[in-house]
């Protein structure tokens, strides 16, 4: 946590916000590279370093830059794609291609191709549709790619809805089924193309509870266990996804080692009881690396009260920047930059300034009695899957992101222009 109150006022990782929202305009996008950092140190303390043979790929969809990825480069971890996009920026923050890896329930042959010139090694193959279509990319580039088949556990994980990923109604991953999921492992061995490497599941995100990954981990074993028998193949490597809860309003965020302990000390049992070489185990958390390192500030403006009913509070924000609220009735928390250390005595909601009244940043959240337009407004835990997920809509344009360090501060990302808005669209000459 690198947020402090001093003289009344919010700082982020040395920075008062007052001032960062005076030079660099709001709503703005805020990043502290020391909270970023620090994530990965507690990932290589608690699993990389602790047990060995072990690998973080950062999940890029959560918030992905240039400038993210020189970090995640920087702090040793490898990255996971979803994407031609995502590989476009990874090939322009010159992330090394053999620390890519490449997710996703519908690779385009398009994408494919683009991963396999850039020499991205690592595929995690979501179907069996797809296989042909490596094996195409790797013929043409002459060269042979590491596929770790994902599968459904079948597990269904307790977060909202739309972010379970590993029930057995789900788009993503192979199902469990006997004459569906053995005969892609079957084909990936025997492929001269790809190198069978191992198993990988991704059972939900924003999770608190361990239990949906014990129960999803026996299920992988268990295949595992059955590929050896079946094949006399070892499963080299186990991929845990990720979906580590963090603290928005007041969630209790856990330790990575309260999750991947218990994980670790199956998985060491599991081969003592095979007599096999541990397989390498690789986990990608998004969420969790970036979500409380990012926050948003924005400029109060019209304040309506409506009497025994609500007092909304406006922003030059809103959905656009911001659409978890909307999607998933995310709830969030934030304090008046200015106005930091007054009693927070007022109860308002914030709303954007998009043309639909389910254009809201927070309900229900306790202000200064004092706010009025002009005043800074911070939300916390914005940085995963809010620049990740923003629009244009109303033709606003995206807003910006500064990078912050031990006081000092630069652009990340320049916010977005009309022009750039309109950049693409064109008046048929007929018209
Ligand atoms: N690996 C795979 C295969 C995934 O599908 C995801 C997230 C992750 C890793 C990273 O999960 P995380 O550590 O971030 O929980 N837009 C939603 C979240 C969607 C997550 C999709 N997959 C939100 O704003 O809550």
């Amino acid at each position: 946590m690198f947020r402090e109150i001093k003289n009344g006022k919010l700082y982020f990782d040395g920075c008062d916000m007052t001032e960062i929202a005076k030079e660099y305009g709001t709503p703005l996008y805020v990043f502290s590279e020391n909270d970023i950092v620090s994530r990965f140190e507690d990932l290589k303390r608690d699993f990389s370093d602790k047990y060995g043979n072990c690998r973080v790929a950062y999940a890029a969809k959560a918030f992905c830059t240039k400038g993210m990825l020189k970090i995640v480069e920087k702090c040793g971890a490898s990255v996971d794609v979803v994407s031609g996009g995502e590989i476009a920026v990874a090939k322009a923050a010159g992330f090394p291609a053999d620390r890519i890896e490449f997710n996703g329930n519908n690779k385009l042959p398009a994408e494919i191709d683009m991963a396999v010139e850039y020499g991205i090694k690592r595929f995690i193959l979501d179907g069996v549709k797809e296989l042909p279509l490596i094996e195409e990319a790797c013929k043409k580039n002459d060269t042979k790619v590491n596929v770790v088949v994902r599968i459904t556990p079948g597990v269904p994980a307790s977060t909202h809805d739309h972010i379970i990923t590993g029930k057995l109604d789900s788009k993503f991953g192979i199902p469990m089924e006997d004459d569906v999921l053995y005969p892609v492992i079957k084909a990936v061995i025997d492929s001269p193309y790809t190198e069978f490497t191992g198993l990988h599941m991704h059972i939900g995100s924003q999770l608190f509870t361990n239990e949906e990954y014990i129960k999803s981990l026996e299920v992988m074993l268990d295949c595992a266990t059955e590929i050896k028998k079946r094949y006399d193949v070892a499963v080299r490597e186990l991929n845990m996804g990720g979906g580590f809860g963090v603290t928005y309003i007041d969630e209790e965020r856990k330790p990575y080692s309260f999750f991947l302990d218990p994980l670790m000390e199956r998985i060491i049992s599991w081969a003592e009881e095979l007599k096999i070489e541990r397989p390498v185990v690789a986990v990608e958390p998004g969420r969790s690396m970036i979500a409380e390192a990012g926050i948003t500030l924005y400029t109060v403006g019209q304040i309506k009260n409506i009497k025994n009913v609500r007092k909304y509070v406006s922003v030059d924000g809103g959905m656009g920047d911001n659409i978890r609220v909307a999607l998933y009735d995310a709830e969030y928390t934030g304090v008046v930059a200015n106005k930091a250390e007054e009693p927070c005595t007022e109860k308002v909601t914030i709303c954007g300034k998009c043309c639909e009244s389910g254009d809201l940043i927070a309900r229900d959240i306790m202000v200064p009695a004092s706010i009025e337009a002009g005043d800074i407004l911070v939300i916390f835990s914005t940085g995963a899957y809010g620049y990740a997920m923003a629009s244009n809509y109303n033709n606003n344009p995206v807003p910006g992101a500064v990078l912050l360090k031990d006081g000092k501060a630069a652009w990340l990302i320049k916010p977005q222009t009309y022009e750039q808005i309109m950049e693409n669209q064109v008046i048929p000459e007929w018209i």
